[in-house]
């Protein structure tokens, strides 16, 4: 795992919303490393069964994500009603996946941004610590 969090580009963070706050496995998970997920950009997605679309555990990952060394952009996607925003193969579907399919591609192109950036930098100077 930690080979395979070192050789990413950059992050996506699929999250739901527990008690109004982030879910322990999801946690638990990304404490186990650390300078594993440095000097990269990473992009929050929460969900949830209710309108509020797990707005609450992506304002707090945001948070978390920064301490643990990355850079987090500003565009985030929520999907609420999560329970009927996929269709059984698996695409948007209804309401809340219109909403989706409509903000994706702006999320993808903040996040490609960024992960060049990253890159980009990464291969002109080393990190500082
Ligand atoms: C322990 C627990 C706490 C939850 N707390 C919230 C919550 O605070 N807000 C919310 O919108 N949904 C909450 N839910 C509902 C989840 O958002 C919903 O079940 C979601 O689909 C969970 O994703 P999962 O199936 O990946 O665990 C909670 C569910 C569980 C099991």
């Amino acid at each position: 795992m930690a080979e395979k969090i070192k050789g990413a580009d950059a992050f996506v963070f699929v999250t739901g919303e527990y008690n109004w706050s982030v879910q322990p496995g999801l946690k638990n998970l990304t404490d186990h490393f650390l300078e594993e997920w440095y000097w990269r950009p990473a992009a929050i997605v929460s969900y949830s069964a209710g309108r509020f679309a797990g707005a609450r555990a992506g304002f707090a990952w945001h948070g978390i994500l920064s301490e643990m060394g990355m850079v987090v952009i500003s565009s985030m996607l929520a999907v609420g009603g999560i329970g009927q925003a996929f269709d059984a193969a698996g695409e948007p579907a209804g309401e809340s996946g219109a909403a989706l399919t409509r903000s994706f591609p702006r999320f993808a192109a903040d996040l490609a941004w960024w992960t060049e950036a990253a890159r980009v930098q990464r291969g002109r100077a080393p990190p500082p610590y």
